[in-house]
C-alpha cells in the first residue's frame, strides 16, 4: 500500500490514478458479487476499509473523481420536490389472475393469436412486492432513475437511486447487451424481510412510527426528498425487464435477464423458470407459493411471461396491460390469532373506528398485531368479540381483516360487541348519523379529533413540516400548547425544549422546518384544512377554477358545483367550513403568523392512489354514487359496475350486495368506505 502524502511527480500521479482506479473496480466487483450473484467473498469490515482507502485517495486528489466512482453515492442536498420524469416506452402493468381456469384462458388467448399448434413456452417470474422503477443508462452510465407514477409521467428519483448499492453508477461491457448505448432497465426497489425488522426496531427505539410492510417501507424510502435518508434504508433492486434497448439486441425473456445480469443488474434467475406450456407454468406457479415464506423477500405471485420477444410483440399490448403476460396471484395470507381486546379509535373528523388488538402472528412473513373491524354493522356481521379466536387475512398492503370467527372456541361469558355510545377520548355523545356506517364523535374540540387535524395539517402533502411527527403532536395537545393548527405558528424554542426528547437543536431545527412551511402552494393550504371531502385532487381543482383560497371561501355551492369534478355534497362541506366563524378566524392567526399560500396549483400531481384503477361500489354509503364517482374520476381512476379480475377495489358500505362475495372469491382487495376516502385523500 503506498503513502497518502500529495506527490507532485507526474509518475507517481500515474501511479495513484490507476490505485484509485483498482479500488474502484475491486469496489465495484464486491458489489456485484454481493448484489448481482448473491455469493460475497469479503466480509463487510474488508468492504469497508477498501471504501475509506478509496476515499481517502479522492480527498487527496480530488482531480482523479468521476461521478460514478462508489463513493459518489450519496452527494448534493435534499431536494424541495420532486422533479418529473416521462417514460418514453409506456411502463405498463399486469392483468391479474387468480385461478387456474384464467391461467388456460390466458393461454388459449395467446396460442390463438399467435396461430400455435403445441406448447407455447414461457417464462414464469416471482412476482415482487416492490415499487417499480425505470432507470436509464446512457452509454453505460446511470443518467436517471424515475418511479412508474402513471406509466408515463413518475417521479424524479436519481439522487435516491444512486444511494442503491445494487444498482451500479456505470454498467459492465459483458455479453449481448454491452453494446446498448441507450437502455431502460425496469425492476422493482424492495427491502429485504431482515432489513424491514431492523428499520422498524431502530424507528420504534427512537419513537418513530414503525411501517406497516417491506413494501410501504421501500416506497417511503425512495419517496424521501433527502437521499441521505435513502442511503440508510438497505434498499434492493432486482429487474425484469426493459423499455428502449438502442445499439443491441436479445430475441427471449430469459436471454434479455441474462444479459442485464452480465451488465451488472441484478435480475432474480434463481427463481426464474423456462416453461413449456401451462402445465409446467402451474408447477412452477406452485413451487414459487411453497417457497414464498422463506425467500428473503416477499413475492404475492408469479408474472408470466410469453418467451420470445417477437411474439410479445406479435401479441402487443391492450390500454394499460401487456397481452404477453399475465400476473397470477398468490392466495392472501392468513393465519389463526386471539382478539386480546378491542380499541376505537377517533378520526379527524370524529369517525371512531374499532380496532381488534390481537396477540401477534406472523402472516407470510409480517408480524401482525392489529386489524380493522370496519365498523358496528361488519362487527354484527361476523359476531366478533373480545376474546375470539379468529382467522385474519393479510393481501397486499391493506390493514389485515378478520375473515372468520372461530365460535367454537368461545367460552360461556363470551358477549356481544357494541362499539361504545361515547367518544373514547373525550367523553361526549357518539352518534350515528342517517345513512352512515360509522358512529361519530361529534365534539369539534375532542383532544382525539384535534391530533389527528393537527397531524394532517403537518403531513408531507399538507404543510410538510419536517420533524413534527405523531408522538410531538400528541405531546403538543395534551400540554395544551397546540389547540388548532394556527398555533403551530407561534410555538418558540423555549417551550420546545420543555418537553420530553426535546433538546435545544432538534427544537431549533422543528421551529425552522415550521418557518420553512410558511411558503407554500394555495391548493396544499386548502387541503391541510382538513375540510371534510376536500383531498389533494378537489383542492387542486378548486383552486384551479378561483385561485386562491380567499375566493373559494366567498363562493356559494351553486357555483363551487359547477366545476366538473366537485358535487353539491363537496360543496356544501366547503360553504359549511368556511362559515364557522373559529374557522375564519384561525385562517386569519394562521395569516397572520406570515403563513402565504401562493399561487402554484399548476402542476398536477403525475398519480394518486387512484390513477388507472377501477373501482367498484356496493352496499350504501354516505355520499352519492355519482359524488363517488365523480372523485374517482377526479383522481384518475374509473368506476365499474361490477365486479371482475379487472377491478381494483371494491367499496362496501353498509348492507353489501352479491359483489362483497364476488370479490371475496376472486381476491379482489375490499376497502371500506373511511379506507376509501383515505386512498382519495379525503374524509
Ligand atoms: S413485468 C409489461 N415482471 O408488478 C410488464 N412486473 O402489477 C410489466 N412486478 O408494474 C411488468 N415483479 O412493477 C414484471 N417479474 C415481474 C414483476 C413485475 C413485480 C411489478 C411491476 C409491475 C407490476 C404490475
Amino acid at each position: 500500500m503506498m503513502g497518502l502524502g500529495k506527490d507532485p511527480q507526474t509518475d507517481r500521479l500515474e501511479e495513484i490514478h490507476a490505485e484509485i482506479e483498482r479500488l474502484r473496480s475491486l469496489i465495484r466487483r464486491h458489489d456485484y458479487l454481493y448484489y448481482v450473484m448473491d455469493a460475497p467473498e469479503i466480509s463487510d469490515r474488508e468492504y469497508d476499509k477498501l471504501f475509506k482507502e478509496l476515499e481517502q485517495l479522492e480527498n487527496y486528489y480530488p482531480e482523479f473523481l468521476t461521478p460514478d466512482s462508489p463513493t459518489q453515492r450519496v452527494g448534493g442536498v435534499a431536494l424541495e420536490r420532486f422533479d418529473q420524469v416521462t417514460h418514453v416506452t409506456p411502463m405498463l402493468s399486469l392483468s391479474n389472475i387468480f385461478e387456474v381456469g384464467e391461467l388456460i384462458d390466458f393461454d388459449s388467448r395467446v396460442r390463438k393469436l399467435l396461430g400455435a399448434t403445441g406448447p407455447a413456452p414461457y417464462v414464469v417470474e416471482p412476482k415482487l412486492d416492490g415499487v417499480a422503477i425505470e432507470l436509464v443508462y446512457q452509454d453505460g452510465f446511470l443518467v436517471s432513475g424515475g418511479t412508474r407514477g402513471d406509466g408515463t409521467v413518475g417521479e424524479d428519483v436519481t439522487a435516491n437511486i444512486r444511494t442503491i448499492r445494487a444498482i451500479p453508477l456505470s454498467l459492465m461491457a459483458n455479453g449481448q447487451l454491452s453494446s446498448a448505448s441507450l437502455i431502460d432497465i425496469r425492476g422493482e426497489i424492495f427491502m429485504a424481510r431482515s432489513d424491514f425488522d431492523t428499520l422498524n426496531k431502530e424507528r420504534d427505539e427512537i419513537g418513530q412510527p414503525s411501517f406497516a410492510n417491506p413494501r410501504n417501507a421501500a416506497a417511503g424510502s425512495i419517496r424521501q426528498l433527502d437521499p441521505a435518508i435513502t442511503a440508510q434504508r438497505r434498499l434492493r433492486f432486482l429487474a425484469h425487464g426493459v423499455g428502449r434497448i438502442e445499439g443491441a439486441s436479445v430475441n427471449t425473456q430469459l436471454e434479455l435477464l441474462q444479459g442485464l445480469i452480465e451488465l451488472g443488474i441484478p435480475a432474480n434467475l434463481e427463481h426464474t423458470k423456462l416453461c413449456e406450456g401451462v402445465d409446467a407454468v402451474l408447477l412452477h406457479y406452485n413451487t414459487l407459493n411453497q417457497v414464498r415464506s422463506q425467500l428473503p423477500f416477499e413475492i404475492d405471485g408469479s408474472v408470466i411471461k410469453v418467451n420470445s420477444l417477437d411474439w410479445q410483440a406479435q401479441l402487443g399490448t391492450k390500454s394499460r396491460s401487456p397481452r404477453w403476460a399475465v400476473a397470477y396471484k398468490f392466495e392472501p395470507m392468513q393465519a389463526e390469532t386471539r382478539i386480546i381486546r378491542i380499541e376505537v379509535g377517533v378520526g379527524r373528523t370524529g369517525t371512531l373506528t374499532p380496532v381488534a388488538i390481537m396477540e401477534p402472528v406472523n402472516v407470510g412473513g409480517v408480524n401482525v398485531s392489529r386489524a380493522t373491524l370496519h365498523n358496528q354493522d361488519e362487527i354484527d356481521r361476523k359476531d366478533i368479540r373480545e376474546g375470539d379466536v379468529v382467522v385474519i387475512q393479510r393481501a397486499g398492503d391493506v390493514i389485515p381483516e378478520v375473515v372468520k370467527v372461530r365460535s367454537e372456541c368461545r367460552d360461556s361469558y363470551s358477549q356481544p360487541y357494541q362499539i361504545p355510545d361515547h367518544c373514547p377520548v373525550c367523553g361526549s355523545d357518539a352518534v350515528r348519523l342517517q345513512g352512515q356506517a360509522a358512529k361519530r364523535c361529534l365534539n369539534s374540540s375532542c383532544p382525539a379529533r384535534l391530533k389527528e387535524t393537527i397531524k394532517h395539517f403537518a403531513s408531507r402533502d399538507a404543510m410538510d413540516i419536517e420533524g413534527l411527527g405523531d408522538k410531538l403532536v400528541e405531546q403538543f395537545v395534551d400540554k395544551g400548547l397546540v389547540r388548532d393548527p394556527a398555533d403551530i405558528y407561534y410555538l418558540e424554542v423555549e417551550t420546545l425544549v420543555s418537553l420530553e426528547r426535546m433538546a435545544k437543536k432538534s427544537a431549533t431545527n422543528l421551529i425552522n422546518a415550521i418557518q420553512k412551511s410558511k411558503k407554500v402552494s394555495s391548493d396544499r393550504f386548502l387541503f391541510s384544512l382538513g375540510i371534510p371531502l376536500v383531498g389533494a385532487t378537489v383542492a387542486r381543482l378548486l383552486v384551479q377554477s378561483f385561485g386562491d383560497v380567499d375566493s373559494i371561501s366567498k363562493k356559494d355551492t351553486s357555483k363551487l358545483s359547477e366545476i366538473p369534478g366537485i358535487g353539491p355534497e363537496v360543496a356544501q362541506s366547503v360553504v359549511k367550513f368556511f362559515s364557522g366563524p373559529k374557522n375564519i378566524e384561525m385562517i386569519q392567526r394562521l395569516l397572520s403568523a406570515g403563513v402565504s399560500p401562493g399561487a402554484d396549483a399548476s402542476t398536477p400531481d403525475a398519480t394518486t392512489p387512484l390513477t388507472g384503477k377501477t373501482v367498484v361500489f356496493t352496499g350504501s354509503i354516505s355520499i352519492s354514487r355519482s359524488e363517488a364517482k365523480k372523485m374517482v374520476e377526479a383522481a384518475g381512476g374509473s368506476v365499474g359496475s361490477s365486479v371482475t379480475t379487472k377491478t381494483d377495489f371494491l367499496v362496501a358500505g353498509e348492507d353489501p350486495g352479491s359483489k362483497l362475495d364476488k370479490a371475496r372469491e376472486i381476491g379482489v382487495k375490499v376497502i371500506s368506505e373511511d379506507e376509501f376516502k383515505t386512498l382519495i385523500g379525503v374524509s
